[in-house]
């Protein structure tokens, strides 16, 4: 799935890449958007960590996970014991799309054409970073990664072997747990949660 490309392949390391997305118009989401928010972490990572796409506050910011999904990954990560600053953090789609209500800026779901256009950037991140695993938060980054089929709830939680010889892991997406209605079903939700993060220090070694 990460190979097919609705634009041309994108060209150069990282900072080059980043500097194209600025201006892609492979899809209409840039329009009412702030600014593409690009993937960042060094070029060097050994773990490349995917999101779904950016909230109102990475689009203000034009930096992945810094709003409250954000927030809640950091805390994750912390107690799993992964160092947020040795990851590559992006996310499957690189603008946020919303609907005005008011004041407020409704989130919505990047729709299939929309996550399709936005992969060649997705595939030449991961191409140019070369990382020893993939962690995909959320069914729209899994399936990115591992294709429409995937099942999220049932193949979360372990290293999978993807055709390139990576490893890549899928695990629930921080929003999701700010979504469970009740105390206990988030506390055990965040619980899993961390526990799929330690697998990066499990990969890493
Ligand atoms: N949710 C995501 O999937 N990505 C972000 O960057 C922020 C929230």
């Amino acid at each position: 799935p990460l190979q097919k490309a609705a634009v041309d392949a994108p060209e150069g390391g990282i900072a080059a890449l980043r500097r194209q997305a600025r201006d892609c118009r492979a899809c209409d989401l840039w329009k009412p958007a702030t600014q593409t928010v690009f993937g960042m972490g060094p070029s060097d990572a050994r773990i490349v960590v995917i999101g779904e796409q950016p909230g109102d506050q990475e689009d203000l910011a034009g930096k992945p996970f810094v709003g409250p999904a954000g927030k809640l990954f950091d805390r994750a990560l912390e107690e799993a014991g992964v160092d947020r600053g040795a990851l590559y953090v992006t996310n499957a789609v690189k603008h946020f799309k919303f609907e005005p209500r008011g004041k407020v800026r409704l989130h919505k779901r990047a729709n299939a054409g929309e996550q399709a256009a936005c992969r060649p950037w997705l595939a030449a991140e991961i191409d140019r970073i070369r990382p020893d695993g993939i962690v995909c938060m959320g069914a729209m980054a899994a399936q990115a990664v591992f294709g429409a089929s995937f099942r999220l709830m049932a193949q979360r939680g372990e290293w999978l072997d993807l055709p390139d010889g990576r490893k890549a892991l899928a695990t629930v997406h921080p929003s999701y747990l700010l979504r469970l209605p009740d105390h206990e079903a988030r506390e055990a939700g965040f619980a899993d949660f961390v526990s799929d993060l330690k697998l990066i220090r499990k990969l890493l070694g």
